[in-house]
Parts: C-alpha cells; sequence; structure tokens
C-alpha cells in the first residue's frame, strides 16, 4: 500500500464505523424495548395476528442471518439451523415455516438462547460491515435495519394486546398521565389539489411500496388540522353510532355486530359509566382530548359517515403534509391514519427478485393504507411517502383518524380570494341598474350588525316572530318525532332555535347551516355546551345549493326550520325554487316550519330597515367594505346613503345603497361611475299575505299543515307537510 491510499483507508474506515453505530444503535434498542419483561412475558402469544416479544427479537435475526450473512460474509456459520424453520415469517422462497398463529409455542430456544443468537449474528454482522461492505450489502442493511424497526413497533402493539388480556393489566412502562391541553376546536385547511406527485423520489432509503414517485390528479379537498379525539368519539358512541348500521360500510357491520363492538379497543365502560383505556402504561381514565387510537378502518369510515365527512385519500394526506406551513398537526406523532386508499401497487411498480421481492408486494389485496406514524414509531422511522397497511377489521395498530371533506363551491371562494363574490360583484355593478346580492353581507361584522338589528326597537319581526315560536313552540314539538334532526336554514346566532330545542328534547341532532362560518362556529359552540345531549352538525354552505345532509342527520325524521322571513329575501319564483330544493334537501315525510312577515302599513315596514340609529345603514354599507377589504375595491362608504323603501307593486321592502354625488369607484380594473342620485339594490324582503305564501309553498309540493299569525304587527309561522 502506498502513503497515498492513507486518506481512501480513513475515509472507508469512517464508513464502516459509522455503518456499525447504525447498526448496532437499532439493534440495541430492540433490546432495551425486551428489557422490562420476564421470560414469561416474552413467550406468551395473546391472538394469531401477534407474535410473541421472543420471536420478534429472534426473527429479526434471523432476517440478518438470511439475507446478509449467509449470501455476503464468507464462511459464515448459521447458529442454529432449526431456527430457519421457527423464525421465518412469511417467505415462502426460503421454505416452510412455524404457523403464524403457534408462535407463542415455541417455548424452546428460551428468551436467554434468543439473546445469544441475537450476540452472535451481532458479531458476524460487525465483520461484514466491515470488510468493504458493497452496495448491495448496504441496500440490505438499510431495509433490514428499516424491518427491525418496525417490528420494535409490533413489539409494543403485540405487548399491550397480551397485556389488555392479562386481569392484571399490567402497566409495561409507568409514566405519568401527559397533561394534554384543550383540543383546539378543528380546521379544515383548503388544498387546491390540481396534478401533483407522491411517493418517493430518492434519493434516502424507502421500502419498494413507495415507489415509483408519479402523478395523480386530485380535486381541492379539505384536510383537518387535528386529528379526532376521544371527546369527539365519545359523542359519536353516545349517538348510537356502533348500532346505526346506516353509517357502515355492509362488511363493516358485519364484523361490528359479529364482535359486539361498541366503543374502540382497550376501551371499557366501568360501572361509575367513565370510559377507561388499557394504555402500555396500565388501564387510565380515556383522556377527551386525546387523539383516538386502536380504531378499525370500518370504525374510522362509519365515523367520517356520522361527521358528514370522509377519510382522505393517500394521496390527498401526502399532498397535504408535502406542502409545508398550512398548520397541520399531529401528522406523525400521534397515531397513524387511516386513509381511504386500498394497499394497492403503485402505476410502475415492480416486486424485487427474489425472496426479497415478497417483502411488500404481495400484501397488496384487501388491505387499506395508513399514513402518518405513531407515539410508538422509532424516531425518524417514518416520512411523508411512507405507506403502512393492515386489514380493515383490525384494530390493535396504533391507529386513528383525520378527516377529510370535498371543498364545496362556498370554500373554493374562501380558498381561492374570493373569485366568485368578484364575479358577482362586477357583474352586478356593472348592470345598468346596480345590484349586489343580499348573501354578501354576511361576514363576521355583517352577522354581527345582523344580530344588532334584531334587537332594535323598530326591528318588529324578530320580537314578534319570537313571542310567537315562545307560545306554539309545544304545538310544533308534538309534530316532532323522537330521534329526530332539525335542520336551519340561515341560522345566524341560532337564538330562535334555543325556543324549538328547549321545547324538543326528543331532538337527536341539529343542523345549522350558514353561509357565514364564523356565525356557525361561535353558535355551534355554544350550543354544544348548553345542549350536551345534542348532536350539533353544522354545514357552512350556500342554503340554495346545498343538496346533501350531514350524515347526523341522515335515516332520522328530519324537520326544517327558516325563520327570519329570510325567505323574504328571494323573489317569488325564486322562493318557490327554493322551498323545492328544500323538500329535496331535507326528505319526503319532512316538515317545514317557515316565518314569513306578513304585508302590513309602509309606517311600520320602512322604520324597520331604516332605523334612527343608524344600524340597518352600517350593515347595509357592510356589504361595501368587504368589497375594497376583501376585493381591493375603493368605493368611498360616507359618499353613500342607506335608504329604504316601500314597493307596493311588488310586495317588498327594498334597501338601496344611494351615491350623494356623480363619482367614481374602481374595482378590478374596472371604473365604476354613479351618476348623484343613482342606487346599487341591496336587498329585497317581500312581505306576504297569509294566502300568497300558502299557494306559493303548495306549487312548491308542500302541503300547510298548520299556521300561527301573530297579533299586530302580524308575522306568520307555517308548518309545511312534505
Ligand atoms: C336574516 S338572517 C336570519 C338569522 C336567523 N335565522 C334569525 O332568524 O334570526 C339571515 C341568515 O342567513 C344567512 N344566509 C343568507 N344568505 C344565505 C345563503 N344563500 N346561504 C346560507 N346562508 C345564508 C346569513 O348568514 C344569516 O345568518
Amino acid at each position: 500500500m502506498s502513503p497515498d491510499d492513507t486518506p481512501a483507508r480513513e475515509a472507508s474506515e469512517a464508513r464502516a464505523i459509522a455503518l456499525v453505530d447504525r447498526y448496532l444503535a437499532v439493534r440495541r434498542r430492540t433490546e432495551a424495548l425486551a428489557r422490562p419483561l420476564s421470560p414469561e412475558d416474552q413467550g406468551a402469544q395473546s391472538m394469531p395476528d401477534a407474535s410473541p416479544v421472543k420471536w420478534h427479537r429472534a426473527h429479526t435475526a434471523w432476517f440478518f442471518e438470511t439475507f446478509l450473512l449467509g449470501p455476503f460474509l464468507p464462511g459464515y456459520r448459521v447458529f442454529d439451523p432449526a431456527f430457519a424453520y421457527l423464525f421465518n415469517s412469511y417467505y415462502e422462497a426460503v421454505g416452510p415455516r412455524q404457523p403464524r398463529p403457534l408462535r407463542g409455542l415455541i417455548t424452546r430456544p428460551s428468551a436467554d438462547e434468543v439473546g445469544a443468537y441475537r450476540a452472535h449474528v451481532d458479531a458476524a454482522m460487525v465483520r461484514l460491515l466491515t470488510t468493504s461492505p458493497t452496495a448491495e450489502v448496504i441496500e440490505r442493511l438499510d431495509l433490514g435495519l428499516a424491518h427491525e424497526e418496525q417490528h420494535q413497533e409490533l413489539i409494543l402493539m403485540d405487548l399491550l394486546h397480551l397485556f389488555a388480556q392479562s386481569p392484571l393489566e399490567p402497566a409495561y412502562r409507568e409514566t405519568p398521565q401527559p397533561d394534554r391541553p384543550i383540543a383546539a376546536d378543528v380546521r379544515y385547511l383548503a388544498f387546491e389539489g390540481g396534478l401533483i406527485e407522491i411517493g418517493d423520489g430518492g434519493p434516502g432509503f424507502a421500502f419498494d411500496n413507495e415507489r415509483p414517485r408519479h402523478k395523480v390528479y386530485l380535486a381541492p379537498y379539505r384536510l383537518a388540522d387535528r386529528l379526532v379525539t376521544n371527546g369527539e368519539w365519545l359523542a359519536f358512541i353516545e349517538d348510537g353510532g356502533y348500532r346505526r348500521a346506516d353509517l357502515w360500510l355492509s362488511d363493516g357491520w358485519a364484523v361490528v355486530s359479529a364482535q359486539g363492538w361498541d366503543a374502540p379497543l382497550y376501551w371499557r365502560r366501568e360501572d361509575d359509566g367513565a370510559w377507561t383505556v388499557m394504555t402500555l402504561s396500565g388501564r387510565r381514565p380515556v383522556d377527551p382530548h386525546a387523539p383516538v387510537g386502536h380504531v378499525s378502518y370500518y370504525e374510522a369510515a362509519a365515523f367520517a359517515a356520522w361527521s358528514g365527512r370522509r377519510l382522505p385519500t393517500e394521496a390527498e394526506w401526502e399532498a397535504a403534509v408535502r406542502t409545508e406551513g398550512r398548520g397541520l398537526r399531529q401528522t406523525s406523532d400521534e397515531t397513524w391514519q387511516w386513509t381511504a386508499s386500498p394497499y394497492v401497487a403503485y402505476p410502475g411498480f415492480k416486486p424485487g427478485a427474489g425472496a426479497l421481492g415478497e417483502y411488500n408486494g404481495k400484501f397488496m389485496i384487501n388491505q387499506m393504507v395508513l399514513r402518518g406514524g405513531a407515539a410508538e414509531t422509532p424516531p425518524g422511522h417514518a416520512r411523508p411517502s411512507y405507506r403502512n397497511f393492515f386489514h380493515p377489521a383490525q384494530r390493535w395498530a396504533f391507529t386513528g383518524v383525520r378527516l377529510a371533506d370535498d371543498m364545496s363551491a362556498l370554500d373554493r371562494e374562501a380558498a381561492t380570494p374570493t373569485s366568485t363574490f368578484l364575479d358577482d360583484a362586477v357583474a352586478g355593478l356593472t348592470a345598468d341598474r346596480k345590484t349586489l346580492p343580499a348573501k354578501y353581507f354576511y361576514d363576521a361584522e355583517g352577522s354581527r350588525l345582523f344580530e344588532a338589528i334584531c334587537e332594535l326597537p323598530e326591528y318588529y319581526p324578530t320580537r314578534t316572530e319570537t313571542a310567537l315560536l315562545r307560545r306554539i313552540a309545544p304545538e310544533i314539538a308534538a309534530r316532532v318525532m323522537e330521534g329526530a334532526a332539525l335542520v336551519e336554514f340561515g341560522s345566524g346566532a341560532s337564538t330562535k332555535t334555543r325556543i324549538l330545542l328547549d321545547a324538543m328534547p326528543q331532538l337527536a341532532a341539529y343542523v345549522p347551516i350558514d353561509i357565514s362560518r364564523s356565525a356557525l362556529d361561535e353558535a355551534s359552540e355554544a350550543l354544544r355546551r348548553d345542549y350536551p345531549g345534542l348532536v350539533v352538525a353544522p354545514l357552512v354552505d350556500d342554503f340554495t345549493r346545498a343538496v346533501r345532509l350531514p350524515a347526523a342527520a341522515r335515516g332520522r325524521p328530519v324537520t326544517g326550520f327558516f325563520p327570519g322571513s329570510t325567505i323574504g329575501n328571494f323573489a317569488p319564483a325564486e322562493a318557490e325554487a327554493f322551498l323545492r330544493g328544500a323538500h329535496g334537501l331535507l326528505g319526503d315525510g319532512a316538515m317545514f316550519v317557515v316565518g314569513v312577515d306578513i304585508a302590513k302599513s309602509p309606517d311600520i315596514l320602512v322604520p324597520a330597515y331604516d332605523d334612527a340609529q343608524g344600524v340597518t345603514a352600517r350593515f347595509n354599507k357592510n356589504v361595501l367594505a368587504r368589497i375594497n377589504g376583501e376585493l381591493g375595491g375603493d368605493f368611498d362608504l360616507d359618499a353613500f346613503d342607506h335608504r329604504a323603501v316601500w314597493n307596493a307593486e311588488e310586495s317588498r321592502i327594498e334597501m338601496h345603497l344611494v351615491s350623494r354625488i356623480d363619482q367614481a369607484a374602481h374595482l378590478a380594473g374596472r371604473e365604476i361611475r354613479f351618476r348623484a342620485g343613482e342606487t346599487i339594490h341591496t336587498e329585497n324582503s317581500y312581505k306576504y299575505a297569509a294566502e300568497m305564501f300558502v299557494e306559493l309553498a303548495r306549487r312548491a309540493g308542500w302541503k300547510v299543515a298548520a299556521r300561527w299569525i301573530s297579533d299586530s304587527p302580524s308575522f306568520g309561522v307555517f308548518a309545511l307537510a312534505g
């Protein structure tokens, strides 16, 4: 050797030392996991799917012996030829093996002898890694170490299952119950989708099932920023989630019925009614703020249906996780997350040649993919492209749930800077007679101003309708069946709703639908607090476009509720179309309770829409404030007056914004000119004679089952039957 070889030799020695260190670190971790266990703990097998810890320790040694030492270390002496039969897991190409359900019968070798086997393999591996390992050896080393890390997690899964069968319910480790903060309200983050790429693109290690990297088209979607909590799961249980066939896939319902499941694996309802859960630290109270764990795919899918959401596909999950800085939490440090994707080969996947080709490929049938990682996953083991997989009924793995949903037209508006709002505003403001749709009043400030209007002395509709509802609530309640769902259109602060909720203890679910997310969030939170037994399943949507109720309402008798005379915002033909659409949404046999303002003297009507304090004026101008703030317009709010007029011919109150002067404003590169006195028509409130409304409802396919008209100022509530 010439002196010039020294740096090269040092570099290769350093590489070898690094490989040995990496190898030994993983191997030691396995032994550290087994150390707190007695030989008896290590030998028992609690079910056919699980293996004894001793078997995991021996099998991982066998893997290195079979796939590295035998083929690559000259003169390697097999520790014991009988071990090939005992510790081969599933490699048909390697030979026959002990059946998996019978691994617990392998009382010999002892746990100590398995320790000696591991030491024998380790010594030989160190020799192999220090004698110029080839690229193929390093590739198999990476696989062997990743394989052993998978078994480290399996050891903990299997051990938890074993200890959960013991009447003593032993703790594998003594750790205090984590003091978790209250789980924040879940937020649904919007992702554009489009043509994206998933899968591993190298250069580091990845399993063959993560390749090849390939393109996938995704429709816009939303993903929950956190995992489903135990508290949310409890609400599902209490709503009869495990007993409602309509929520379950057929195969899932067969399993839940046959197994008698009524909660996640390891949960138990104690004599005092409280739920506890078996953990690696023994049995503990269920923490409502912790992510739910140990649920099967079937349960995850049923929960998603109940929530009116769905599970994400694995491509949605991966694309979202690769989008940095979007606020996704608990991606890989709590539980694996079931996806809606079956475990199948990626396009272009080819299993490797020989026995190792059996590692993943042959399992690509009848299983579902999980993404992420769990608290018990070895550090650094998982990655965004990682594909875990289990059969849909299995639940002893560290599995949990993250929900997703499709982006509604409304969410797309919110995610792609208010394109529809802009389109509608430009179209309305450039028309010959300028208009703006009334629904754009309602951002957070608009919703707040509307609540303030309801308190005004001039605004009789809220007071009158509220008093009427209080009086007739028992009569309405008498028509509502046990276990029914109440679906409210344009629920706002859900204030009037409480009158019905108080009168109807038989209600099981409440579905508020509103275009204003902030109003909906606030109202839902308050109702959940005040009506703990009620399932509140809000739907952010345009109520003229909503086509499907959340699962919480499906399969139940449905009562619709549309108070506030919001129906008056539609022209009669639109109101008829709305009532027909609501019939479709609520379903046959539904009842629909609609509040309708009755036509009356303009002396009462006009002040109600033009109050002395100017609150309605601010509400009206809020649409211009939104155009300035959200769409980059430059309207001078002080250059417009609020005006409310009674149009007797159309039987409606009209709200306008009247330009005080000749002026021009700008929006999206357009100049919008106003003459002094020219108006933007912002809202109509149609007022009906009772008989006219009855006729309108009839044309829309409803029968009027009951009607109640208040004393003056008159306001009507109609119970429609469909
Ligand atoms: C006049 S307020 C009535 C609020 C409440 N129902 C009441 O009676 O006091 C109208 C409500 O309907 C909502 N809204 C208006 N247009 C909507 C639409 N197209 N889709 C969904 N919600 C809408 C608004 O956000 C607001 O909360």
